[in-house]
């Protein structure tokens, strides 16, 4: 019996075709979605994978997921630099909340350092390309094991 996730996309990343490969991979966001649903399978998982370029889905995404007390591997891309409406959102879960970036924000320009999100995420996994995917499934199964 495979346990539900819900795995949320912000902004762009059903797009990751046309970004910059050298930053974010080589996967488009197809690609990057069997991935996670193929690992997540492996892990007892069935995730649900989502991506919205809008703010008001992916609160109601999260109420969701508190609602339904489902774990969440959570990419916010833009968002996660400004959206305090989106850390309140995932401020409401009793369940674990990983976030994920392709890139290191912490290497990139200065507006990407701050993660108003990172505070109510239980860790973060970023710099790995689609891998940071795999790795947040991997310590998802760790937690909840
Ligand atoms: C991102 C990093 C963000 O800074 C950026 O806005 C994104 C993607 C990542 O996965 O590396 O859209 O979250």
């Amino acid at each position: 019996m495979l346990m539900k996730i819900l795995v949320l996309n912000g902004p762009n990343l059903a797009r990751l075709d046309l970004r910059d490969s050298s930053i974010y991979g080589d996967l488009n966001y197809s690609e990057l979605s069997e991935l996670i649903e193929t690992t997540s399978k492996n892990h007892g998982f069935d995730a649900d994978i989502r991506q919205s370029d809008d703010e008001a889905t992916i609160i109601a995404w999260l109420h969701e997921a508190a609602d339904k007390k489902l774990a969440v591997i959570f990419n916010p891309a833009a968002f996660t630099h400004y959206s305090y409406a989106i850390r309140d959102a995932a401020a409401l879960l009793s369940t674990p909340l990983i976030e994920v970036h392709l890139s290191n924000p912490m290497s990139r320009e200065e507006f990407r350092h701050t993660s108003v999100i990172s505070g109510v995420a239980k860790g973060t996994i970023a710099g790995f390309g689609p891998q940071s995917y795999v790795l947040a499934i991997i310590a998802l199964k760790s937690l909840i094991a």
